[in-house]
């Protein structure tokens, strides 16, 4: 369905946000490794997610759904889950798919991963040459894509390994993957990345050791064969979900929106840092912790904005956020320029060149570089008035929809559909603030 955004009347209210993605798809992973009952409230109840819960039932795992996000699974022991008598198809998330690329490669059988058209073209190289090293064999599709055969070995070797590129989503394949090595498996990476996995498996029972690098990077190790033991856990707000309405209030003139619950790892708050650097009001509150992760309630008021510079190193720590800063950028006075941001090529889309394209169409000017992206805002509204390719894109989707409640004239989305697999009940959640996201009629 496509859906039209209109010029937003002032964003107000305070909404919690969906729960988040990523530590949503780990929960259900140890859950089911764990021995015992696992419960888990506030689970992200969005396609991404469902993928590893089905995935986990054809594991062998009992996975059960007992209301809103509210989740038990009865977990096989690490190294006990069985092979699935179907191929587990893990729709458009990359997370879900690595994830379990590295669970199945230390368990001796054979599983068939296949995904959507999105997830069908992104590259699994990466996690298949630790893999391989740690004994496990890929079948897949050139250019190591999907749909691929993974055989786990019976005899996993843990491995030291150094990250090529800076991935949690590769750390926490060969974690996973160690979980059921003899010995201790050690990942390094080159930069800090969400450290969700490692919090998590803590939390379980695992013992995991990070120690900083003297060059900015971190060491992380697993003890394998650990018994994990079943507990109950709370996922909170997705920060990255948060992002759409609190560019949007930040946006829209008038506006003041509060996002309760929400995950504010340090790993995962650039964007609020690189606001704020813009100028930015937005506040923290009521911080606490819950299941090892910090949470805080986040306000944010419309203002004015300057264009920053957004250093590389912080990418990491955003990098499924430049959509929607791009969109901050585009109104703010000035301009921002966002370098080593190579890995948003191979994200659901090459979000590099749909960021350029759809904002060079709602009259921003922007240059794209190999892995960079420079926009020039005015501080006036951009002129909006274009239909937007997402390209199974949930967060392309919603950048622009947020972009449409900012600029002069409409901006639409030729496929409003992505969005469910990360943020199910976006447009009514959005028009409860004020925005006007209606379907678009031909
Ligand atoms: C994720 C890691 C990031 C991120 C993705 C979720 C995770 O990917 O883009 O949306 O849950 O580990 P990379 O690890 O490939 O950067």
């Amino acid at each position: 369905m496509s859906l039209i955004s209109r010029r937003a009347a002032p964003v107000v209210g305070s909404v919690a946000v969906p729960g988040d993605k990523s530590i949503s798809h780990r929960a259900l992973i140890l859950g089911a490794c764990a021995v015992g009952e696992t419960r888990v409230a506030g689970l992200l109840e969005a396609d991404d997610v469902l993928r590893t819960a089905a995935a986990m039932e054809a594991l062998g795992a009992r996975v059960d759904r007992h209301g809103d996000g509210d989740w038990r699974l009865w977990g096989r022991g690490v190294g006990g889950l069985a092979e699935p008598a179907r191929v587990l198809d893990m729709g458009n998330s990359g997370t879900g798919a690595r994830l379990l690329m590295g669970l199945l490669a230390s368990h001796p059988f054979t599983a068939f991963l296949t995904g959507d058209e999105s997830l069908c073209r992104r590259p699994m190289a990466r996690v298949m040459t630790p893999l391989r090293q740690m004994g496990a064999a890929f079948v897949a599709r050139s250019g190591d894509r999907l749909p691929l055969a993974v055989t786990g070995t019976a005899a996993p070797v843990p491995i030291a390994y150094t990250l090529p590129v800076a991935s949690a989503q590769v750390k926490s394949a060969v974690l996973l993957a160690g979980l059921n090595a003899p010995g201790t498996t050690h990942v390094t990476e080159p930069a800090p990345t969400r450290d969700h996995t490692e919090s998590m498996l803590r939390h379980f029972g695992a013992e995991v050791r990070v120690d900083e690098r003297a060059d900015g990077g971190r060491d992380v190790s697993v003890v394998g064969q650990p018994e994990l033991t079943g507990g109950a856990l709370a996922v909170p707000g997705d920060i990255s979900s948060a992002a759409f309405p609190l560019v949007a209030a930040l946006l829209v003139p008038g506006s003041r929106v509060t996002l309760t619950g929400v995950g504010v790892n340090p790993l995962r708050c650039g964007l609020i840092e690189t606001l704020v650097d813009m100028g930015a009001r937005v506040t923290l509150d009521n911080r606490r912790r819950e299941a090892g992760e910090p949470v805080a309630d986040i306000t944010a008021e419309a203002g004015p904005l300057v264009g920053v510079e957004v250093p590389a190193a912080r990418a990491p720590t955003m990098i499924d956020e430049y959509p929607v800063l791009a969109v901050a950028a585009a109104c703010a006075k000035g301009t921002t320029r966002m370098t080593g941001v190579g890995e948003l090529r191979v994200k659901e889309s090459d979000r590099l060149a749909a960021v350029a394209r759809g904002l060079t169409a709602c009259g921003v000017t922007v240059e794209e570089g190999p892995d960079s992206l420079t926009v020039h805002g005015t501080g006036e509204a951009p002129a909006g008035d274009a239909n937007i390719a997402t390209d199974l894109d949930h967060r392309i989707a919603m950048a622009f929809l947020v972009l449409g409640a900012a600029s002069a004239r409409p901006v639409a989305i030729d496929d409003a559909g992505p969005i469910d697999t990360s943020f199910p009940g976006f447009a009514p959640l959005m028009n409860g603030l004020g925005c006007r996201l209606e379907p678009a009629t031909p």
